[in-house]
């Protein structure tokens, strides 16, 4: 038997992982990097649309009641007053007047908390860096402004958005008329939002530029709790749907005075992580009639709603679903990485640790490994043959470089669930062998059979 060691208690591991095998790298690296932004590389480009996939097909494509949409990442100005978020999305930041370094204040409220009562007494600040003073807190606003037209002095200013749900209110009107859609529905959209964090960090789980999926759905007020239920038991079991560590995931209430401003509830799906503990992954919000009233109130378009059956004219209230893509790829990374005793292959590719990476077959970037024993014509041709067979339908790797031992331990380590070795034996009994990632158990499987055999396999 394998013993499976525990499981990853250092981000390193994974960040190295994430590079050497080309999922993910620090962007701009040739010239040093930007702070906080990343690169999916086509490992990781292959996962991260395998998140987008899943979530899409389960939120959108099964369901009747929820639409897509695609919008704008440029926003006007006034989108976002009217959002409140020129107001209120702001963090409070310190300066050290010494090194410069800055910091959200209450991040360093939760690191110590006789900072927060030093503020009360408006003592000076020691930084955590350098020891130097502290600045007081001033409010920063997270939103990234830039500049449209040509003329140097006649541009306008507008936004990248700060979350993907503004461009939703801004369609409701024309897809609810132009999909003739009844309460309650939903429009759920997968994008990029932008943001200028104060303190980014943490690999991929704050960046200044990262995607959403975000679902908004709209319902009378009188049914607000209830569908609230609904899509919070839905995040949830998105989430466990594709997870081998369930304790890992849990529900955190939002306390009052840290309930967004558009927020009447919210509740955090957290997942326990081994950089600091349990962390937000996706937010689940109750946000009232907030974003309709006020887009209604700032572009005097009438937003209400009319039921004709019930006669009752209402704005609806929004139910909210926000989902980070980085982050649940981070989760799905930290939660597969699996560290084994020696388990796989011949003598010289044997070493103590073995990586498999327990992906989700769904989301696995690779589904299936083509591995000819030998380089020689005949078991090339066939199996050339069998890839040109299976790659309408799965994202496939040809290998036939080094040892079958070393291959194995390749593919799992970047979370392939089959492989499928060709061997001399295949060109008399048209089979090959298929070996399962998780029990390495391997079949012998006719190759006429292999369509059928995957089909029920993903
Ligand atoms: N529309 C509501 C909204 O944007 P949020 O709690 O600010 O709510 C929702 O963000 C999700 O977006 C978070 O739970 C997280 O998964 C992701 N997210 C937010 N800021 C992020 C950042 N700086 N980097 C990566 N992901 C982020």
């Amino acid at each position: 038997m394998n013993k499976e060691k525990s499981n990853i208690n250092s981000m390193d591991k994974i960040i190295s992982l994430c590079k050497r095998r080309g999922f993910i790298f620090p962007s701009a690296e040739i010239y040093g990097g930007l702070r906080s932004t990343y690169d999916y590389g086509p490992l990781g480009v292959e996962l991260k649309n395998n998140i987008k996939k899943a979530w899409w097909r389960r939120m959108v494509q099964e369901r009747q009641d929820v639409v897509g949409l695609d919008s704008a990442i440029l926003t006007p100005e006034i989108v976002w007053q009217a959002s409140g978020h020129l107001e209120n999305f702001t963090d409070p930041l310190v300066e050290c007047k010494k090194c410069h370094q800055r910091f959200r204040q209450d991040e360093l409220e939760q690191r110590d908390s006789s900072f927060a009562k030093k503020r009360i007494q408006n003592d000076s600040l020691a930084c955590p860096e350098c020891g130097g003073e502290l600045t007081q807190p001033q409010s920063f606003n997270l939103l990234m402004k830039t500049q449209l037209g040509v003329v140097e002095g006649k541009q306008d200013d507008a936004y990248l958005r700060g979350e993907t749900c503004q461009g939703i209110y801004l369609n409701y009107l024309n897809i609810k008329d132009s999909m003739r859609l009844k309460m309650p529905f939903g429009i759920a959209q997968i994008g990029k939002a932008f943001r200028n964090e104060i303190t980014p960090g943490n690999f991929i789980f704050r960046m200044r530029e990262f995607e959403q999926m975000e679902m908004q759905y709209f319902v009378n007020p009188q049914e607000a709790k209830k569908y609230y239920k609904t899509w919070k038991d839905w995040t949830m079991d998105w989430y466990q749907e594709f997870i081998q560590q369930p304790k890992n995931l849990r529900w955190r209430q939002h306390e009052k005075d840290e309930l967004a401003h558009y927020a009447k509830e919210a509740w955090d799906v957290e997942y326990k992580t081994p950089f600091d503990g349990w962390k937000e992954f996706a937010g689940v919000h109750n946000r009232g009639d907030w974003d309709l009233s006020r887009h209604s109130q700032f572009s005097k378009q009438d937003l209400s709603y009319m039921d004709l059956e019930t006669k009752e004219k209402f704005i609806p209230w929004v139910q909210e679903v926000s989902m980070g893509v980085d982050r649940a790829m981070l989760m799905f990374l930290v939660d597969a990485y699996t560290e084994v005793e020696t388990r796989s292959g011949d003598e010289d590719s044997k070493h103590e640790t073995e990586v498999v990476l327990k992906l989700h077959p769904e989301l696995a970037p690779i589904k299936i490994a083509i591995l000819p024993l030998s380089k020689k014509e005949p078991l090339q041709k066939l199996a050339q043959q069998i890839f040109d067979d299976l790659k309408q339908n799965y994202k496939l790797d040809y290998d036939e470089t080094t040892s079958i031992g070393k291959r194995y331990r390749r593919q799992d380590e970047i979370g392939t669930p089959y492989c499928l070795t060709i061997d001399f034996e295949s060109l008399d009994d048209q089979a090959v062998t298929i070996r399962d990632r998780d029990t390495m158990q391997q079949e012998r499987i006719k190759i006429a059979e292999l369509k059928n055999y995957f089909q029920d396999k993903f």
